[in-house]
């Protein structure tokens, strides 16, 4: 039965994203605090539950799968996921099989995950200078990145890099990044900051809508609207000069909610209907339960149904508090 899940607003649920760890090798400073404290592994879905939760995702209409985590690909044999999944594109189930990572261990994956039929890729890289990546991601290596970019399109995959526009941190770089992608022919997508998490540091000041550096690279730049929707929230750009895509991801000065097709699953099995509310449904017990799929089917359809409106994150700078005490690398954004 395709296209079962409808939820209370009349949005079709067809792009699911699993995190499937809440383990990564950077900490990003918007993403984690500095002493993240890992979940134990008992409560971690086994690769063999995570595929049948996405199976029973696909069989109920999912068309786009979206592997996160943390980092995905520290996880270990992650690839006999990405393996057993290709079946439902074999199948014709599922239109894309995909994955977000900071790209520190594409070197050694990308053939793997371009053989499991993954086409295009989403890489976070927020600046290209050395230092300040070291400063925003407390520990990782750009040039390990870089490699893993090289073997990504090197194996044919597609790449677009995702950049959360930071004021004071890379608000300076923009160009530099657009200028840079755009001539390795990839995508990039700006992303405004979300409060999710306690954060240590100035998230709140370094907020930086994105209605004002679409003008300000307007300025330089031809902007051409494009209807190109890839299934996520990014509302895209052609850049005449560069002929590349922009992409802009505004959940705070845009609310993108009323076209929202998308759920995630956590990797203890969690699934929140919205990443900025808090409500979320186990579907770990009915997993472990029995093996058939019939109370993991009930819990995922009694969960669609009470699917949010939206978020309602906001900037408030007399409250330091975060809109959610949820960390992102727990959602996988
Ligand atoms: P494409 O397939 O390339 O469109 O990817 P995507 O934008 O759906 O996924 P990606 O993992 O690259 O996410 C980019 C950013 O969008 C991340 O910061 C996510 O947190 C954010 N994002 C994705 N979905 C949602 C959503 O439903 N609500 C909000 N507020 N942010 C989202
Ligand atoms: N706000 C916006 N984007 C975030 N990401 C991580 N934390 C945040 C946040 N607080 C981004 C990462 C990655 C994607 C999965 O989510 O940079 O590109
Ligand atoms: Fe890791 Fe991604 Fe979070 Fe950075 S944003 S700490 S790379 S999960």
């Amino acid at each position: 039965i395709g296209h079962s899940l409808m939820d209370p607003f009349g949005r079709a649920i067809t792009y699911l994203r699993v995190s499937v760890t809440d383990r990564c090798d950077f900490r990003c400073v918007y993403c984690m605090s500095e002493d993240m404290a890992f979940l134990p592994k008992r409560d971690l879905l086994t690769l063999e539950e995570l595929d049948r939760i996405c199976s029973a995702f696909v069989a109920k209409g999912v068309r786009k799968l979206r592997i996160t985590g943390g980092e995905p690909l520290v996880r270990r044999d992650i690839m006999t996921l990405f393996g057993s999944l290709s079946r439902h594109l074999d199948s014709g189930a599922l239109d894309e099989l995909t994955v977000t990572t900071n790209g520190s261990q594409l070197a050694r994956h990308a053939k793997d995950l371009a053989a499991c039929g993954v086409r295009r890729i989403n890489v976070s890289l927020d600046t290209l200078d050395p230092d300040k990546f070291r400063a925003i991601t407390r520990w990782g290596d750009l040039a390990k990145v870089m490699q893993g970019l090289d073997a990504a399109q090197g194996a044919g995959l597609q790449v677009k890099i995702n950049a959360v526009a930071l004021k004071g941190v890379n608000e300076d770089e923009l160009e530099t990044l657009l200028e840079w992608a755009h001539g390795r022919g990839m995508d990039l997508t700006l992303i405004e900051v979300m409060p999710l998490g306690e954060i240590d540091g100035q998230r709140i000041d370094q907020f930086l809508p994105l209605s004002m550096v679409r003008a300000r690279l307007a300025a330089r730049y031809t902007l051409q609207d494009l209807d190109d929707r890839t299934g996520g929230p990014a509302r895209y750009a052609r850049v005449k000069e560069t002929g590349g895509r922009l992409g802009f991801i505004t959940p705070m000065t845009h609310n993108f909610c009323e076209s929202c097709n998308r759920v995630r699953v956590t990797c203890t099995g969690q699934l929140f209907m919205c990443l900025g509310q808090e409500d979320a449904a186990d579907l770990r017990a009915p997993v472990r339960a029995s093996e058939s799929n019939e109370l993991l089917d009930r819990a995922i359809v009694d969960a669609i149904a009470r699917k949010p409106k939206g978020h309602d994150f906001i900037i408030d700078r007399r409250h330091s508090r975060p809109a959610l005490s949820r960390h992102m690398s727990v959602t996988g954004g």
